[in-house]
């Protein structure tokens, strides 16, 4: 088994807390000694903001060095790694030109394997202990490439009333990319924006509890603005303030998926 463990948080519906959770978990997985390289796979660059102002993530976005230009030209992904400034985080930004990528990968041979091609030597490299990727809210081939690049799936759900629209589609999904990834695991549905005065709540807690042989995290993050400002200071939550509700739940979480991964 190789050293490195490639997680992707991925879910069709939009706004389900990929890129917070992605980001942070990554970061609390950091601070517990980790080697840890973040991948954003979207367009909306949400992740490659959660480390450097706008002015520094569209210059990325446009001088090439990106995941836009490193997939497009089949490019292998070492030297596209940034640091993100923070010991044991680094980060592979994507592009606003991430909008074009399902028709830059329809001509390529093979072309649902490009991204696990493309990581292929850091991945046997053991540089990292994780790779995470950050997938946009789409189920098409680019998606399909991040799932067949990716040892395990965890599937982030906003506790809201159509938080669980569409999840069908996804393990519908995550089936079809299994035939060409048979080792892809499903590490589990992990619940964001969790606002516990809403009677929904309960309802969509114990919905995704009782979906069979498909694991709940323990952890589940409650709403709280201070994500919302670590964000617009470029920052992780546990970097901004470390005193928050959202950092100690994020750490927690982060500590989870170390379980689970056997890290
Ligand atoms: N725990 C939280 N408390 C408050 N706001 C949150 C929390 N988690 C995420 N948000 C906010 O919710 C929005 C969606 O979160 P995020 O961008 O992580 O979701 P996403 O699934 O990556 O979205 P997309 O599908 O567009 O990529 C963001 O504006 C973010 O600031
Ligand atoms: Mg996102």
């Amino acid at each position: 088994m190789s050293k490195t463990t490639v997680i992707c948080f991925a879910n069709n519906k939009g706004g389900s807390g990929k890129s917070t959770t992605c980001c942070n978990v990554g970061y609390g997985m950091a601070l517990e000694g980790k080697k840890v390289l973040l991948i954003d796979g979207d367009m909306q660059m949400n992740l490659t903001l959660s480390f450097f102002d706008d002015e520094t993530s569209l210059a990325l976005a446009k001088n090439g060095k990106n995941l836009y230009t490193a997939v497009k030209e089949e490019r292998e992904l070492t030297p596209f790694i940034l640091s993100t400034g923070y010991e044991g985080l680094d980060l592979i930004p994507s592009s606003t030109l991430m909008s074009g990528i399902e028709f830059e990968l329809f001509t390529k041979w093979q072309r649902e394997l490009i991204l696990r091609q493309a990581l292929k030597k850091i991945k046997e490299s053991g540089k990292y202990d994780f790779i995470l990727i950050d997938a946009p809210p789409t189920l098409g081939c680019w998606v399909m490439n991040i799932m067949c690049a990716s040892d395990q799936l965890i599937i982030p759900v906003e506790a809201s009333p159509w938080g669980l629209f569409g999840i069908a589609n996804m393990f519908e999904f995550y089936e079809q990319v299994q035939r060409i990834a048979p080792d892809l695991q499903l590490m589990g549905i992990v619940v964001t924006k969790v606002n516990e005065r809403k009677n929904y709540v309960k309802q969509t807690m114990e919905t995704l509890a009782a979906i069979p042989d498909v694991r709940l995290f323990k952890t589940y993050i409650r709403t709280d603005s201070t994500v919302e400002w670590s964000q617009d200071n470029s920052k992780p939550v546990m970097a901004y303030k470390k005193s928050s509700r959202a950092a100690q739940e994020y750490f927690e979480l982060a500590k989870e998926v170390l379980n689970y991964a056997n890290r």
